[in-house]
């Protein structure tokens, strides 16, 4: 599927959640499951450890997805994003809602940030709407016009048209986005749990071979390995069934 070129293996399909509270948790669970290859730092652990958590990350040749989903004017988005491109990440997300100046000045700034440090260029992607926003909230309190599923396409199209990799979305989505959106458009789902695991507070879950067939580039899977009895055991499991997909 997309971006088939960056996987080494299955396993740099697979993204962890580092989510942790703490440098020292964050790094204990890195170092308990050596075979990811893959973690994504969002903003409570990056407002705790600051970079040092990139670095970390860095020194143990991992791939980072970077999820602070900026949303600001253009020239305050530029900046994050190039700052992100220095640290080396390799996905970076923004909110689409900051609108298309906004997100065409993220993915520039990024690219140079990364180039000016010598680091391959990051992914951008977006974030169309939040799972948080029910369809009654969006209507009623942000006062949307669309209906909530046409207006999460209309922002993974705005992210398209600004030149973005791709969005997060729930695999539910993945299908017609990858139809919509084309081949090498990137589809990061979370919302994904192999049958063996519970749900936890993900409402309408898919498997990973599901989330794979209906177009996912990456799967985001935190709980069924971070809280299971013996985590490493539980991703090796996991690429088990995606490499059963992807061959
Ligand atoms: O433990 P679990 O697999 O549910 O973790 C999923 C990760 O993806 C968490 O870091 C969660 O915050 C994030 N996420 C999500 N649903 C979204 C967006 C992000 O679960 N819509």
């Amino acid at each position: 599927m997309a971006d088939s070129q960056d996987f080494r293996d299955n396993r740099d399909q697979i993204i962890v959640p580092l989510d942790a509270p703490t440098l020292e948790e964050a790094i204990a669970l890195v170092d308990q499951i050596p075979a990811v290859r893959f973690w994504k730092v969002g903003l409570e652990l990056f407002v705790s450890t600051g970079a040092t958590i990139l670095a970390e990350l860095k020194a143990r040749q991992k791939r980072i997805f970077l999820d602070l989903k900026f949303h600001d004017i253009p020239n305050t988005m530029a900046g994050a994003c190039r700052a992100a491109g220095r640290y080396g990440v390799d996905l970076l997300t923004v909110h689409a809602t900051a609108g298309k100046e906004a997100l065409v000045a993220a993915n520039v700034a990024a690219q140079e940030g990364a180039a000016a440090a010598g680091n391959p260029p990051p992914k951008v992607i977006a974030v169309t709407v939040l799972t948080s926003i029910s369809p009654r909230a969006l209507a009623f309190e942000l006062k949307m016009p669309l209906e909530l599923p046409d207006f999460a396409l209309q922002m993974a199209l705005l992210a398209q048209d600004s030149g973005l990799s791709g969005v997060v979305c729930s695999p539910q989505e993945a299908a017609h986005l990858r139809q919509v959106c084309g081949d090498r458009f990137l589809l990061v789902c979370p919302g994904v749990r192999p049958i063996w695991a519970s749900a936890n507070d993900q409402r309408r879950v898919m498997t990973p071979a599901e989330a794979l067939r209906a177009g996912a580039s990456y799967l985001v899977i935190g709980r069924p390995i971070t809280v299971a009895p013996d985590p490493a055991e539980a991703f090796a499991r996991i690429c088990q069934e995606v490499a059963e997909v992807t061959g």
